[in-house]
């Protein structure tokens, strides 16, 4: 596919706009606030189908051209969603084949949102049309500037629709049920298929779950959700706009898309983002929902969709952000890519099941601390524009260590009848994210078999099946030269999820270089200490080395003197082995070890613990972005303008607690980081 175009000369700031929900008088007020804070762009239509066609084919899209238009007068640029998210009333009650169905048989009826089967003939029918009726009312109007296409794709459904779809699938990738039996392994349990017809969905069952039917199910269910994507876009180019397109994935918590092969369908990939923490942690988390969309978007920009300017959720409670934080964090998305600072939603809700949802515009109103610091963002990014400008090549960060990620290696953790339940494929994946964002070492995620020309360093946490490309990728890798971090449960399986026999990891064995005989997996509030005081929980298992370097050893319990870290050196790589779910002193030190071998460098040595320096590759320049999410102020000295306060930093500037700076360096300057106070 030919990607559209996508570069914006200054950052896309503003968000979710409803006014649908309000009278008009409110609109005119929303514009003028608008205006005040710097906002240029505005999301407007995401759960608008019950307004836009208020019964089937009967379009009602008078309001929404006065909210265009509107916008439009003050300036302010638009997004525009197809509302497919949610389908009206009248639709559910047309066509009830189209409510979803879960696992157990139960229809979901209306009342909430994302109630649909996406596969479910009608309503594939249903979004085509508002979709086409959309964009060729809206397709070339001046205040377009993309088309959001849906909300967060990822409502799963179990029905005969799905069952359907799901063996022309199956017989896509299969070619014949013989195939499919013995990717199945369905020789267990009786589960051997006579015909197409007895294949169903992973639905609720008496016991386990086939593991390769259940992954298949995600994938088939990503693939479909796709083809519900390329019909809304076939529809968009077909009216005849030219907009970038895109639809917004969700991170953290959802998995329900391989979004490798998704970005590659966007014009510029874009994602919603909330923190999981209130506590630092929520700064690295910033830096992983970046990094992971930067890597979708091949090392270029991408679209912050969606974040919460003044509410973290914290397991079935909200807590206020303070507004400070959610300025730096907004910087922090940006420094590591991010084309915009976008939140849900402009106007905090009166009602309705979002009531309580942070807002840019909160309950308060435009006097309060919330606002005031939207306001200040509006005038940063305003500042800073220039750094929208990509460098040449297009890649926005010089990443030289890559992290293997990919939604099978999630789906394939998922399945309840691994060793063990506490080794989860997001704790794997972020404990090695987070060990790298306290090194401060810039990373890239990058996807199993792709070319690693880029880097010297490779992490691998916890993949557990691996196909032939992967494989042979890393093997290739090794033998340039490139050094490589592999953690427990990696490469057991090949793409079916059949264990590959004589000694785990079986595809990795040669280059791990030792057999793993037993696996010794961690209760949960259990732990191993190793030979230099380091902890690990979650796993261990009886490592028995062939030519690896034992670098650290088991201290007490049952695994007593065997071996928990190891190294096998191959040509001028190495491949190290950790066997453990490994603190994150332990893993950062790691980490640190393995880049210094391989000649990468973070990017500030020695910076203080609480601040985060980020650097953003533009056209002509490199910027610094430091964010300090101490206590303490900051000085930062070096060659540089600071585009935020204006004037050179070869003096030092400070930087307040909770505060930022963003600076455009000389040709190859050098940084040094302190605390004062
Ligand atoms: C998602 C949705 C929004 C809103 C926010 C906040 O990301 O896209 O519509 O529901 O979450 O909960």
């Amino acid at each position: 596919m030919t990607r559209t175009p996508f570069a914006p000369d200054r950052f896309w700031f503003g968000g979710d706009y409803n006014p649908e929900q309000w009278p008009r008088e409110v609109w005119a007020q929303d514009v003028e606030l608008m205006q005040r804070a710097g906002v240029n762009t505005a999301t407007i239509g995401v759960f608008s189908w019950a307004l836009l066609e208020p019964e089937e084919g009967r379009y009602d899209l008078g309001w929404l051209d006065d909210v265009v238009e509107l916008l439009h007068a003050g300036g302010i640029g638009v997004v525009l969603a197809t509302p497919t998210a949610s389908p009206p009333p009248w639709f559910t009650a047309a066509h009830p084949d189209a409510l979803p169905v879960l696992a157990d048989g139960t229809r979901l009826w209306h009342g909430s949102r994302d109630t649909y089967c996406v596969c479910a003939p009608a309503y594939r029918e249903a979004s085509r049309s508002i979709a086409r009726v959309l964009a060729e009312r809206y397709g070339d109007h001046p205040a377009l500037r993309a088309w959001h296409v849906h909300n967060e794709y990822g409502t799963y459904c179990w029905c005969d629709h799905v069952a359907a779809a799901f063996r022309v699938w199956l017989e896509d990738r299969y070619g014949t049920l013989d195939a499919l039996n013995a990717a199945w392994w369905t020789t267990f349990w009786s589960q051997h298929y006579e015909s197409w017809e007895q294949v169903v969905p992973p639905r609720a069952t008496q016991y386990l779950h086939n593991p390769t039917q259940s992954v298949d199910f995600r994938r088939f269910f990503s693939d479909e959700m796709l083809d519900a994507y390329r019909e809304q876009r076939a529809e968009i180019r077909a009216a005849g706009s030219s907009a970038p397109i895109t639809t917004n994935f969700m991170l953290p918590t959802w998995n329900h898309l391989e979004q490798w092969s998704w970005s590659a369908e966007l014009d510029v990939p874009s994602v919603d983002h909330y923190l999981d923490t209130t506590g630092p942690d929520g700064e690295a988390h910033v830096a992983y929902g970046s990094d992971l969309t930067r890597s979708w978007a091949d090392g270029g920009p991408w679209l912050l969709m969606e974040q919460s300017m003044s509410s973290i959720s914290t397991g079935g409670r909200i807590t206020f952000k303070d507004p400070a934080r959610a300025v730096r964090n907004s910087l922090g998305y940006v420094a590591r890519g991010a084309q915009s600072s976008l939140f849900f939603q402009w106007r905090a809700s009166a009602g309705g099941s979002e009531a309580w949802h942070g807002a840019m515009v909160p309950h308060a109103g435009a006097d309060s601390a919330t606002f005031r610091a939207v306001c200040e963002l509006g005038s940063v990014l305003d500042s800073i524009a220039e750094v929208t400008r990509p460098p040449a090549d297009g890649r926005l960060t010089s990443s030289e260590i890559a992290v293997w990620w990919h939604a099978e290696g999630w789906w394939a953790l998922e399945n309840r009848s691994l060793p063990s339940d506490h080794l989860t494929y997001p704790d794997a994946v972020r404990s090695v994210h987070r060990a790298a964002w306290h090194a401060g070492l810039e990373v890239d995620f990058t996807r199993p078999g792709a070319d690693l020309s880029d880097y010297r360093v490779l992490l691998v946490p916890s993949m557990f099946a691996l196909d032939d490309a992967a494989v042979r990728s890393l093997e290739e890798f090794v033998a340039g030269g490139g050094h490589v971090v592999v953690w427990p449960f990696s490469g057991i399986a090949d793409e079916n999820l059949h264990v590959v026999t004589g000694g785990y990891p079986g595809r990795l064995r040669d280059l791990v270089g030792l057999r793993v005989e037993h696996l010794a997996p961690l209760a949960a509030d259990e732990s191993v200490v190793l030979d230099d005081g380091s902890t690990g929980t979650v796993w261990s298992e009886l490592v028995q080395p062939d030519d690896a370097t034992v670098l650290r050893r088991y201290r007490g319990g049952d695994l007593d003197g065997s071996p928990a870290v190891t190294r096998a050196a191959r040509g001028t790589g190495t491949v190290t082995y950790v066997s453990t779910h490994l603190d994150l002193t332990a893993t950062r030190a790691l980490l640190e070890d393995v880049a210094a071998a391989a000649g990468v460098a973070p990017v500030v040595a020695d910076r203080p613990a609480s601040v985060e320096v980020v650097r953003r590759r533009g056209a002509e320049h490199d910027y610094l972005f430091v964010l300090n999410h101490g206590e303490r102020a900051a000085c930062v000295t070096g060659p540089g303008v600071d585009l935020v306060a204006g004037g050179r930093t070869d003096d030092g500037v400070t930087v307040a607690a909770g505060g930022y700076l963003v600076l455009r360096e000389d040709e190859d300057a050098t940084w040094d980081v302190t605390t004062t106070g």
